[in-house]
């Protein structure tokens, strides 16, 4: 028997108001508009309030993509949420979502795979639908990083940003929808890209907190040469896995880091730059968030036709990497 087909039904996504600018920045710390701007790509970038958390962004990214779908909240099986900024440990933040959508048949859980996280969700949810534990399932990529950013190193704080995206997945037709997916994971670079501070290694407590062991602490040159080879590379590998090559490739959607490090997959993938979209000058890196906010913004815009080919790729914390290759 065929295996059923699983399709993007209905995307959504939502920032925050509150923007962001490298002269905001510039104020606060010993950088540039300039240094930020020509060594990330990154103008400005969107920031929550002290009350706003991820499950407040997440449940509004959820109810775009779901009315996009025109499916009822009630009839979704699964929810996911890739994030590494939860709303606390737990219940999951999923949950939350789960809850306050209203989609009450739904089993929910997190998933922690850092900027990885949303391809990693839709592997898995894709996988679930294939064996028809469910029809429908909502993936969810949420984070708000500044809640974890150490305003005073200007090495991160001049990347990170907030935001959610997601998607409904459900059965498409045959030849359509996710073809392939390549994922990894390489601990050995778990320490390049860390928050210490929070878990049952190194609890929380007054010390910690002082240290600013429960902000982000990343070793940028390393996770920078990590990223510039592995998008590239799981581009690829992704894509013979579907039988398909670069040339077949409508649109590359990578995860928005670093304007350098998309460049650098570009060049080696021989790419012509409109095949890559690319909107991190305005949303800086919103972590799991940027492959569906960016896969949003393309399908709202009009950007993607019936029968298009395109690749989602991602690397993160982990260190992990993981690309999908979707026939829309
Ligand atoms: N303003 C001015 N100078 C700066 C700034 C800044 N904001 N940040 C660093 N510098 C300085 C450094 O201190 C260093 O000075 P020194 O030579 O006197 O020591 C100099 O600039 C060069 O530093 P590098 O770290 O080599 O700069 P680089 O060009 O590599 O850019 C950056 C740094 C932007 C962090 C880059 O390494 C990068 O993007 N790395 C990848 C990060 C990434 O993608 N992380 C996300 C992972 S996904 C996830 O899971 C969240």
């Amino acid at each position: 028997m065929q295996t059923q087909s699983i399709g993007i039904l209905g995307t959504g996504a939502a920032v925050p108001a509150k923007v962001l600018t490298n002269a905001d920045l510039a104020a606060r710390v010993d950088t540039s508009p300039e240094w930020i701007h020509s060594r990330t790509g990154i103008r400005e970038r969107r920031i929550v309030d002290e009350q706003t958390a991820s499950s407040d962004l997440a449940v509004v990214a959820a109810e775009r993509a779901i009315a996009a779908a025109g499916v009822a909240a009630t009839e979704i099986g699964l929810v996911i949420c890739a994030t590494v900024t939860p709303d606390m440990l737990f219940p999951a933040t999923a949950c939350l979502v789960q809850h306050r959508i209203g989609a009450r048949k739904a089993a929910a859980f997190d998933l922690s795979a850092g900027c990885s996280g949303f391809v990693y969700g839709l592997s898995c949810a894709v996988s679930m639908l294939q064996a028809s534990l469910f029809r429908y399932a909502l993936v969810i990529g949420v984070d708000t990083l500044s809640k974890i950013t150490d305003v005073t190193d200007r090495t991160t704080c001049v990347l990170f940003a907030d935001g959610a995206g997601a998607v409904v997945l459900g059965p498409t037709e045959a030849g359509r929808g996710f073809l392939a997916f390549e994922l990894g994971a390489d601990g050995a670079g778990g320490a390049l890209i860390r928050q210490e501070a929070g878990g049952s290694r190194l609890p929380a407590s007054y010390a910690t907190v002082e240290a600013r062991q429960h902000c982000i602490a990343m070793s940028g040159p390393e996770v920078f040469r990590f990223a510039a080879h592995i998008l590239g590379a799981s581009t690829q590998a992704a894509l013979a896995k579907a039988q398909l090559n670069v040339d077949d490739m409508t649109l590359l959607i990578p995860h928005q880091a670093n304007i350098r490090i998309i460049e650098t997959a570009i060049s080696r993938l021989e790419l012509p730059p409109e095949k890559v979209y690319i909107n991190l000058d305005r949303y800086g890196n919103t972590s799991s968030a940027s492959i569906p906010i960016a896969l949003d913004e393309v399908i709202r815009m009009g950007k993607i036709r019936e029968g298009d080919l395109l690749v989602l790729t991602a690397f993160g914390a982990g260190l992990t990497w993981g690309s999908a290759v979707l026939r829309w």
